[in-house]
């Protein structure tokens, strides 16, 4: 009898042993675990197999993402002077692009530097805002590729414009703004180009599905289709 009872003690005991042991927070024994644990990463999940453990990465360095292209001139007085003397403008001067400058610079722009581009904006007139030029300011003699510059990293009191705008949407403010330009100091009105095709990767070329043959010359669309097919 006393033995029985020594050992009902001793197999509780050992129960609760067993039992103590037991971790929540981990798994017990699984029957083929493939099926509760996902083999493929996760996009932003931690792995050790990865450096920090972040299955996420930064894309390899130099990369050019589609619809982009990279900008050589660096945020500084020294880029500025260099984009002042040597970057011109790529898009032709046609009345098409000078109609959507028009209208991006009313959007963007008009509100500092006034509908003609003498400084003179609604937020100037309200004392909102100090200090904006007008485009003929000869201490400042605004260049195609100066414009361009301060568009793309803004310049002191001026925030950037590259983030709301594309490249060739820059272009054109900037044919816009040179216009306006020309207006102020009197010149006479620069003639229109002849249309020819951009070479600038706009917003849409980012769309990969579109049809490329919309936006393509037809004889090229056939090249590159007999490529593909070879
Ligand atoms: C919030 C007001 C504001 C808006 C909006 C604005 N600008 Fe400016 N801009 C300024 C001010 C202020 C300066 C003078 C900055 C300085 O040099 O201190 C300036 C300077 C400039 C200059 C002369 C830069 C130089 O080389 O000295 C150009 C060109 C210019 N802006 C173009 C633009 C264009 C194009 C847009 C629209 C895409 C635009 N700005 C939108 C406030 C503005």
């Amino acid at each position: 009898m006393r033995s029985l009872f020594h050992k009902t003690i001793g197999f509780c005991l050992l129960g609760v042993a067993v039992v103590s042991c037991n971790d929540k927070e981990d798994p017990n024994y699984q029957y083929m675990p493939d099926m509760y644990e996902s083999v493929g990463y996760e996009t932003y999940g931690e792995y050790k197999v990865f450096e920090n453990a972040q299955e996420a990465k930064l894309p390899v360095e130099g990369s050019i993402p589609r619809g982009w292209m990279p900008y050589d001139y660096e945020n500084s007085a020294a880029g500025l002077a260099n984009a002042k003397a040597n970057l011109n403008n790529p898009i032709p001067y046609t009345q098409d692009n000078l109609a959507e400058g028009k209208g991006l610079y009313t959007i963007y722009c008009a509100v500092c530097h006034g509908d003609k581009g003498d400084g003179k904006g609604i937020l100037v007139e309200r004392e909102k805002i100090l200090g904006v030029p007008s485009y003929d300011d000869a201490g400042r003699a605004i260049t195609e590729g100066s414009v361009y510059h301060v568009m793309y990293y803004g310049i002191n009191n001026m925030g950037s414009y590259a983030s709301q705008t594309s490249i060739e949407e820059r272009w054109q403010i900037d044919h816009y703004v040179m216009s306006l330009k020309d207006k102020l100091e009197g010149k006479p009105e620069r003639e229109f180009e002849e249309e020819q095709t951009s070479l600038l990767p706009s917003r849409a070329d980012a769309n990969i599905y579109e049809d490329a043959g919309d936006t393509a010359a037809e004889g090229t669309t056939e090249n590159n289709q007999t490529e593909t097919q070879e």
